[in-house]
């Protein structure tokens, strides 16, 4: 109960922090519409540090042996589905050969993931690896928007190859609607891997592609170049909701960042603010399993909020990034999720959140295991943002020098 107090102080300060401007032209960015304001009161975030029998979490192994896997179950059962093991026929094969980009300093390779064995199902995936790196190189690992073709010009769609590696970091990327389809908004040739992977439970589509997140991790985990102790989930918008349940799902991903993920992923269920869990059910239910109709217009009655979910990486570092303009994926929740993800890190002895006030535009609260930062503009995840991302890395990988 302490804790709920404190929240809703912390949202109140966020929402005064927000009325300053804090730059040339940053104030109207803030501004919102008051009517939008009535939801963010009144409501409580469910303690994530209390188990489904009303027990108190007070250690790291409660949380592990009760409380985490009291989580997981209920994202499974309620909201994602289960992300079903590795088809055992699973194999890769180059499907282009290597080239040398970026003036020779970066590797790129291009790669299909058969899911089953006579390779009737796969995607392709996209790695660059800088050359001439003196040790294991650590790398992100992401779905973007794009096929691959679209995707070899990297800067036109936010992903600054060279710049990553020039950091020291591989990146290996693939579109998601390859791995399975997302509705008809993107036309592609998919592994549709839903349509003939059949494990005894339901599963949606971001389940499945975390399960791509996850099979691309395991063709990494072939190339003795690349450190598979740092190894970091990345996504934007739905597909940063699919970075934090890839995170949830599979310890490899030693550091995972969910940029603008909104509803769903960072942002809080229970202010009901922007996108709520009619509109995203509506738009996307194969998004989700059937069971989480029943919360629509009833999202503060999810069993957890989503700093559970946030949660489901700890101790592993979690960026959380919103964007002043995206009122549909409700900053001022994904901040609150961050917050509260906090107690959950604490356990292990280690730091969320640095302030309980929301970052100015454009600043990050990057020094603990939990990191949060607001870019002032759009919907989006821009090159800037990147190396942001890579500096907590950087930080939290140890590759400081
Ligand atoms: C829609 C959807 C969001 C999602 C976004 C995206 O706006 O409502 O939940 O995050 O698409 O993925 O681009």
């Amino acid at each position: 109960m302490k804790r709920l107090t404190i929240i809703s102080a912390a949202c109140i300060v966020a929402f005064s922090a927000m009325a300053q401007p804090s730059g040339p032209g940053a104030i109207s960015r803030y501004e919102i519409d008051p009517d939008d304001r009535a939801p963010v009161t009144g409501y409580t975030l469910p303690d994530v540090l209390v188990c489904n029998d009303g027990n108190a979490v007070r250690t790291a192994r409660q949380w592990e042996r009760k409380r985490r896997p009291e989580i997981k179950a209920i994202y499974e059962s309620e909201m994602f589905g289960k992300v079903p093991a590795r088809p055992a026929d699973m194999h890769f094969g180059l499907s282009a050969p290597d080239s040398l980009v970026y003036g020779g300093k970066v590797l790129r390779r291009r790669i299909w993931v058969y899911l089953d064995a006579a390779g009737q199902h796969k995607f392709e995936m996209m790695l660059h690896l800088p050359v001439n790196h003196a040790g294991k190189i650590p790398c992100f690992v992401a779905l973007n928007f794009r096929s691959i073709q679209d995707s070899f010009d990297g800067t036109r769609y936010e992903l600054p190859y060279e710049a990553i590696a020039d950091e020291g970091f591989g990146i290996a990327v693939a579109f998601h609607a390859s791995i399975e389809p997302d509705g008809d908004e993107y036309e592609t040739e998919s592994a549709s891997v839903r349509s003939w992977y059949k494990p005894a439970d339901e599963w949606g589509c971001i389940s499945a592609w975390a399960m791509g997140l996850s099979a691309m991790a395991d063709y990494l985990a072939t190339l003795p170049e690349v450190d598979m102790d740092r190894l970091a989930v990345i996504g934007h918008s739905r597909l940063g909701k699919t970075a934090l349940w890839a995170g949830a799902n599979d310890e490899r991903f030693s550091l995972v960042i969910s940029n603008n993920s909104g509803c769903c992923g960072a942002a809080t269920n229970a202010r009901m603010f922007g996108e709520t869990f009619e509109a995203i059910y509506n738009r996307f239910p194969y998004w989700f399993i059937p069971a989480f109709a029943k919360y629509s217009n009833r999202d503060g009655e999810f069993p957890v909020d989503q700093n559970a979910l946030v949660a489901l990486s700890a101790p592993r570092p979690v960026y959380v990034a919103s964007a002043s303009e995206d009122h549909w994926a409700d900053p001022c929740g994904e901040w609150l999720t961050a917050l509260n993800a906090g107690p959950v890190y604490e356990l292990y002895g280690l730091k969320g959140l640095s302030e309980d006030t929301m970052p100015a535009l454009g600043h990050c609260d990057d020094y603990g295991s939990v990191a949060y930062k607001i870019h002032n503009g759009p919907h989006a995840l821009y090159a800037d943002d990147w190396l942001d991302y890579i500096k907590f890395a950087k930080r939290h990988f140890c590759l400081y020098k």
